[in-house]
């Protein structure tokens, strides 16, 4: 099924104003003057929204319709997306030339030679908080980059580290926020750098849209979004739990509310495939100091509060004497872990005093941790149930 993206808009649109329309009529129990029905196009299909947020062929399963072995031939030939420069639609598995590419969902990806990029325009609400998730594996013997970037969009665009740090032996999952502007807004994953190969380049998988809602402090607690149960869009069949990159803003991080700082990333977890304090979701500090993770709350001067949460192991073969230092106001606390790859977890808690109206409250892993099975896989403490509550004087 072919459509040219401004009729599918549309068509969006129609089908979402019959939608809402309809649960209004539904609502009203009196008998009223029945609405006439908003007119839709005859020709509007069914459109089946995919559970887990994938763009149209966002799992890069429909095929092409002109490649040369494997560079895809003509801008528009990838069903769904609009390619520029060397692109290749490859298989997962053991390639020629040694290589082995990790394809985590289903069995095609794009490799996205230099300063290639495929790009697709998606509906979005303007104003609303969005994280894309994707996968990523670098191809090369080299540190790849994969640039993504929305337009319009009050994001500027990232650049995604691709290593294999963060597992050894699977594609990475990463997720990026972004802030709307307008109505559509066009994705563009692009690589930024050249090599002397010019099919040299990360593999994207997987990519997938997700809205999410804007979360508040309450009375008894300051934290927003503070079980982490607010974040980017896991895969079902994802074992891998998804990188959150540094340098997120408040404003427009995957992980609302949260910053992420400095120069590593950390995992947002699921309770499906990781061991979770509570909830869904938490976060695994799993790049020592080089990642932080704060929010800056609003405070009153000179006033006392108590900051709580837990700290555990996400059973993911990640064993030894953990630390988390923790910092707020003039206090900073460090909780031992010791993790035997269990999943156990243990709270923490302590007074500090506001030096003003913002705080900064800040979390990071003091050591470095490698999974058992492999030494090499970056993998550290768990965190969760942040909470400040305002202390009686
Ligand atoms: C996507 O949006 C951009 C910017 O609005 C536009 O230039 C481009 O033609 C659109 N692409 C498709 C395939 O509709
Ligand atoms: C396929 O690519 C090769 C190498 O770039 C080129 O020589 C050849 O003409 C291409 N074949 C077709 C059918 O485009
Ligand atoms: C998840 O795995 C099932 C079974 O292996 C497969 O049919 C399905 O396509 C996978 N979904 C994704 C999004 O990869
Ligand atoms: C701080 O909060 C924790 C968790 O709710 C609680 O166990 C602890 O007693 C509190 N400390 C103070 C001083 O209120
Ligand atoms: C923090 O500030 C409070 C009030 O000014 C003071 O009583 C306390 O000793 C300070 N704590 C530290 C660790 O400096």
């Amino acid at each position: 099924m072919e459509l040219p993206r401004g009729a599918l808009l549309l068509v969006l649109l129609a089908v979402a104003a019959a939608a809402s329309s309809a649960g209004a009529t539904l609502a009203v129990k009196a008998p009223v003057p029945v609405p006439v029905p908003a007119p839709v196009p005859a020709h509007a299909p069914p459109q089946p929204k995919d559970a887990e947020g994938l763009l149209i062929n966002g799992n890069f399963e429909t095929a092409p319709r002109k490649v040369n072995k494997t560079l895809i031939v003509g801008r528009h030939s990838l069903p769904g997306w609009t390619l520029r420069g060397h692109v290749e639609y490859v298989s997962g598995g053991p390639q020629p030339g040694g290589m082995f590419f990790a394809v985590p969902h289903g069995v095609h990806a794009l490799r996205l030679g230099g300063r290639a990029s495929a790009s697709q325009n998606v509906s979005v609400r303007p104003g609303a908080l969005y994280a894309l998730t994707f996968a990523a594996t670098r191809t090369c013997a080299q540190d790849e980059a994969l640039r993504v970037a929305v337009a319009p969009s009050l994001s500027p665009p990232a650049d995604v580290a691709v290593r294999t740090l963060y597992s050894a032996d699977t594609a990475d999952t990463w997720a990026w926020g972004f802030r709307a502007s307008s109505a559509a807004a066009q994705v563009t994953f692009s690589n930024p750098g050249v090599q002397e190969d010019a099919s040299c380049g990360p593999l994207l998988d997987a990519v997938a849209i997700k809205e999410l809602p804007t979360p508040y402090p309450t009375k008894d607690n300051l934290i927003k979004n503070e079980g982490f149960e607010i974040g980017p869009q896991v895969f079902k069949n994802s074992t891998v739990g998804v990188l959150l990159p540094p340098k997120q803003k408040d404003a427009t991080s995957p992980l609302p509310g949260w910053i992420i700082e400095s120069l590593k990333a950390v995992r947002f977890i699921d309770a499906a495939h990781f061991s979770v304090p509570a909830g869904k979701y938490a976060v695994e500090l799993v790049a020592g100091r080089e990642s932080a993770i704060a929010q800056v709350i609003r405070t009153v001067a000179n006033r006392a509060y108590n900051l709580s949460f837990v700290v555990g192991d996400a059973k993911n073969g990640c064993h030894g004497s953990m630390l988390v230092e923790a910092f707020a106001g003039n206090v900073t606390q460090k909780v031992p872990f010791e993790s035997a790859g269990n999943g156990g977890f243990k709270p923490a808690s302590f007074r500090f005093v506001a030096a003003g109206v913002r705080t900064r409250v800040t979390f990071y892993s003091s050591y470095y941790h490698t999974k058992v099975s492999d030494g090499v896989s970056l993998c550290g403490p768990v965190l969760d149930q942040v909470k400040v509550q305002p202390l009686k004087a």
